[in-house]
């Protein structure tokens, strides 16, 4: 095999877990380590003015990207943060409302465990009162399920766009309209849909979401929290100190990641389309060369035609992601096969379970069984895989669960 389709001397198809920088993104942060380094909230010298220039200028371009504006936006470590400081603050602040009587919300058993596990922890908390919606078999939410459970003192769902670990694309613009008529907070995690497909918050009633810049080709270690007014305001603050952040989340704001992520998304949105057709036409090969070769696999999630490109404002949106593949081989247990498999970068289950091999929630969740778990991977493909990648790493997929004749 060509070497120089290796990076790391393995064939990156782990684009979900995370992206490399653009080259462009690496340079547009350099100035802002050592050389323009002031701290935006110094405004008493041109250290500090340059600093929140920058910081101002990287706000505006990445709220242009969303159609909102500054005001609506905050910075984090990432979504993991985004998604904890919005649901636990709105969940307090509904729960003192209430005369601190728990909260009733939906959300699903298939989100990242970012999710589950704050949602979880308001419930222990006594705060919040959560019912789950039910999927469809191919991992999206059942829409009608969660029309049936909303009830008239329901406050919160929280349903993401797509999935990490099956690529379904839930119909978020269906959701955010169904919720913004009943004066519901929708909250959504847009980790795996953010700089891969348009997320016009002007069109669609969303009242919070939360993104991960190192997902688009942008540094690690920071990302956003959309909150639409007025309810950031409104708000309990997540944390005290210098009143950053509208005073949500204090704390010296990281200017040369928060330049780098709008550098980053910039890029991803020119090319969305572009970007979404190559990788649909990736995955769609590596499927036929799978069945040109006979191995036995089922892909996870929605079909793969759902990937299809509608626009943003179509009556539907795509049913699937093509960033994501997710694929059962006919009884060949992955942990079996490593050595075979040693040249492509790929995942198990969830690129946060490392390589623990234990079910993922969201294959359980799924209905698979311990045995079809074990033999099941996840692909991801990004704007800089390549026809000569796909055909490699199909090779690989070959050689490893070709079954004896
Ligand atoms: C759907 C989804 N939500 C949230 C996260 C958490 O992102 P981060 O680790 O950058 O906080 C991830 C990361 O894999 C994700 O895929």
């Amino acid at each position: 095999m060509n070497q120089s389709l290796r990076k790391n001397s393995c064939i990156y198809l782990d684009y979900a877990a995370t992206t490399p920088c653009l080259p462009e993104v690496v340079a547009a942060m350099a100035p802002y380590w050592s050389e323009k380094f002031g701290n935006p909230a110094s405004q008493l010298h041109s250290y500090g003015w340059q600093s929140k220039a920058a910081l101002d200028q990287a706000t505006s371009r990445i709220a242009a990207v969303l159609n909102t504006d500054a005001k609506q936006l905050v910075f984090t470590s990432g979504a993991s943060e985004s998604i904890q400081i919005f649901l636990f603050s709105l969940v307090e602040t509904l729960w003192r409302e209430a005369g601190q009587r728990a909260v009733h919300a939906l959300s699903s058993p298939l989100e990242h465990n970012a999710v589950v596990k704050t949602l979880k922890k308001l419930s222990d908390l006594g705060w919040l009162e959560l019912e789950m919606v039910k999927s469809l078999p191919d991992g999206r939410i059942d829409f009608a399920d969660l029309q049936l459970k909303t009830r008239p003192e329901t406050k919160l769902i929280s349903v993401m766009a797509v999935n990490n670990e099956l690529g379904s694309f839930n119909p978020i613009d269906q959701i955010s309209q169904w919720c913004s008529a009943r004066d519901i907070f929708f909250h959504t995690d847009a980790t795996q849909a953010m700089g891969k497909f348009p997320i016009p918050l002007h069109h669609w009633p969303i009242t919070a979401l939360s993104f991960s810049s190192h997902k688009f080709q942008g540094p690690k270690g920071v990302g956003g929290l959309f909150v639409r007014r007025p309810w950031l305001q409104n708000l309990s603050n997540w944390s005290f100190g210098g009143g950053q952040d509208h005073g949500f989340r204090s704390g010296t704001q990281a200017v040369p990641l928060v330049v780098g992520m709008a550098e980053a998304l910039d890029h991803a949105s020119l090319s969305l389309e572009k970007n979404w057709q190559h990788v649909s036409g990736l995955g769609a090969r590596l499927l036929d060369h799978l069945r040109a070769k006979k191995i036995l696999f089922r892909l996870n999630g929605p079909a793969w035609e759902g990937c299809e490109w509608n626009s943003s404002t179509s009556p539907s949106l795509p049913t699937r992601t093509p960033y994501v593949m997710n694929l059962t081989f006919d009884d060949q247990p992955i942990d079996l096969r490593l050595s075979s498999l040693a040249g492509l970068a790929f995942s198990v289950g969830s690129a946060c379970h490392g390589v623990d091999f234990s079910m993922s929630h969201v294959l359980r969740g799924l209905g698979l069984s311990q045995n079809e778990a074990r033999s099941t991977l996840r692909l991801s493909f990004g704007a800089p895989s390549t026809l000569a990648e796909i055909d490699a790493a199909a090779e690989i997929l070959t050689s490893a669960f070709a079954k004896a004749p």
